[in-house]
């Protein structure tokens, strides 16, 4: 199975669930430690959720194509019923309210809402992220809404390539002038793109993500794409569409509507594989390649002189109108923080006149240290302060939102998930350390995922959320894993000690059985 397989770069971490979780942050904590308008929540993705694929007027994205062209890569499962949240938004939003969930962020589909990419909007989809969006704030639950998360219009990827055309920055800025005039009224934290860095990689590099682009000998069968200069072509066309959005907004709907817009990024911690110095040098390295390559344009109008030495002329550059419109175009940054990785110095691939953006970077990633050197700790949740504190010195304190931070374990119908509680803890008391030692800028914290979804890599076979989701069961029951009740423990105010954890088992068990294979 392809999850098995060397990737050249990392898309997400993928054995999470064998590291031991350290905590490195505050231990006892309650919610009134953290600032009162700091906001907690949880995040979905709409494909990864919603199911109705193909109902009520929306038109396939290049995540259906993906996901339908390999069936081997996923058992044979898709999303096509996922969560069925498309029906079930009711009951999941009454979770939400019974867990304490300040806020929920999710994404929109953008064929739901415009099947085709451009032109006429669906009413179906409009009916369904208003309903959304108002049953949240009836809830009092705050909307944080991702308007694109892997999954352009099946038709402008056939049109123009996609995120390979500046066409995009047109389009993508259509769709979101329609979302910012139906629900901006009601939603002030707008996200354009979801993991920009490690999209960019993963869709024209190493083909793990839609639509699943490279060249030999990068990705794994490579029918169409260019894995040494796609994945900079595409980024900078989603840092164009990303600031042109954002100018959007403050033209026309920042003085009515007072909301924020952001990009996230893929933001792990890097430690040296090693105490050598090429592998301290290439643990920066892989800072500048995966935080830089997006923050450095964004905060300061350029790529950072590393990538642009080591990707030659296969980097578009900013001309000065783009790098004006680039710089200081977001609101807040969102980060995607998972875990620590490990890098080790392959200064060698450089001398390959073939090279991908990791031949570019030099350098390979582990997910464990390669030695016991005393400053490496082994992937504990203390590189959430690190990368907190790297944004705060590198790139001038920006607003953050932790928009993603979880753990992935197996999915096999045990609701005792005391592993991602241990995790949870950890993360979240770092956090807390992080606030009160100065990283004054962070906003809120979401979990990934709420509930059991169809997972980006490994689909039904891996489970990262709060609510387990009885696939085998014609009404996907949610059931709320011991996680939801320490989160919902949290939330309400709580004392939280990794002594009093296990107040919170729950020992049923419920099928694991999934529609996976339909
Ligand atoms: C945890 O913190 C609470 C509130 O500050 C305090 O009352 C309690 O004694 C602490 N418990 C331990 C074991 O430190
Ligand atoms: C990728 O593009 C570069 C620059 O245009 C070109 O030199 C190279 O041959 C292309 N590689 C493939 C596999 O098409
Ligand atoms: C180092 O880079 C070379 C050239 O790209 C590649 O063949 C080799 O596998 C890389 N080594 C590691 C350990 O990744
Ligand atoms: C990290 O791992 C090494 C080797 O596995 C071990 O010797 C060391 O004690 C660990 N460090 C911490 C802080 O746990
Ligand atoms: C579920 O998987 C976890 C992790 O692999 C394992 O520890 C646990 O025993 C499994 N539970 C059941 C009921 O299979
Ligand atoms: C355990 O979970 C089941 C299924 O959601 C629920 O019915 C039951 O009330 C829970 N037990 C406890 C002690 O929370
Ligand atoms: C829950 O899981 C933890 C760790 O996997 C284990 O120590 C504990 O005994 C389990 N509790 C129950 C009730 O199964």
């Amino acid at each position: 199975m392809m999850l098995k397989q060397r990737s050249f770069l990392l898309v997400l971490p993928i054995s999470l669930q064998f590291m031991a979780i350290m905590v490195s942050g505050v231990d006892n904590f309650t919610r009134s430690d953290f600032p009162a308008d700091f906001v907690f929540g949880a995040s979905t993705s709409a494909y990864q959720v919603e199911g109705a694929v193909s109902g009520d007027g929306r038109a396939p994205s290049i995540w259906d194509t993906f996901v339908h062209g390999n069936a081997e890569y996923y058992n044979g499962a898709t999303g096509d019923i996922a969560c069925d949240e498309y029906h079930k938004y009711k009951e999941d939003i009454q979770h939400m309210v019974d867990t304490g969930l300040e806020a929920y962020r999710f994404s929109i589909s953008w064929s739901r809402l415009i099947p085709y990419g451009r032109g006429p909007v669906n009413p179906k989809g409009l009916e369904y992220y208003n309903n959304l969006i108002d049953e949240l704030i009836l809830y009092g639950i705050q909307p944080h809404i991702t308007l694109y998360h892997m999954d352009t219009p099946q038709a402008l990827e056939d049109e123009y390539e996609g995120w390979l055309s500046q066409n995009m920055v047109r389009d993508f800025t259509a769709y979101a002038d329609v979302c910012f005039k139906e629900f901006g009224d009601r939603v002030l934290h707008w996200t354009t793109l979801n993991e920009a860095n490690s999209f960019a990689i993963g869709a024209y590099d190493n083909a793990l993500l839609p639509p699943g682009r490279c060249s030999l000998p990068f990705g794994r069968t490579c029918t169409k794409g260019n894995s040494s200069t796609e994945p900079y072509v595409a980024a900078h066309n989603m840092l164009l569409a990303h600031s042109s959005v954002v100018k959007l907004y403050n033209r026309k709907y920042q003085a009515a509507q007072h909301g924020f817009v952001g990009l996230n990024i893929f933001a792990p911690w890097f430690l040296p594989y090693t105490k050598a110095s090429e592998d301290v040098i290439a643990a920066q390295r892989a800072l500048e390649f995966y935080i830089g390559w997006f923050l450095h344009p964004l905060v300061f109008g350029d790529y950072p002189d590393l990538i642009k030495k080591n990707a030659g002329t296969k980097i578009p550059v900013l001309t000065p109108h783009e790098s004006k419109l680039v710089k200081g175009s977001f609101d807040f940054i969102g980060l995607n923080h998972y875990a620590t990785f490990y890098v080790k110095d392959n200064s060698s691939s450089l001398k390959m006149e073939t090279r991908d953006v990791n031949g570019d970077m030099a350098a390979r990633i582990y997910f464990e240290p390669g030695d016991s050197s005393p400053d490496q700790d082994n992937g504990t949740s203390s590189g959430i302060y690190e990368v907190l504190e790297y944004l705060k010195k590198a790139y001038a304190n920006p607003p953050t939102y932790i928009h993603e931070n979880g753990q992935q374990t197996a999915r096999n119908g045990t609701l005792n998930d005391t592993e991602r509680v241990k995790y949870m803890h950890a993360y979240i008391g770092t956090l807390l350390d992080a606030l009160r030692n100065g990283v004054s800028n962070t906003k809120g914290y979401f979990l990934w995922s709420f509930l059991d979804g169809f997972e980006v890599l490994g689909g039904y076979e891996y489970a990262f959320g709060l609510f387990y989701v009885d696939l085998n069961d014609k009404q996907l029951r949610r059931y709320p894993k011991q996680s939801a009740q320490w989160y919902s423990n949290f939330l309400k105010g709580g004392s939280i000690r990794t002594n009093e954890m296990t107040q919170f088992v729950n020992e049923t068990f419920v099928s694991s059985k999934s529609h996976a294979s339909q």
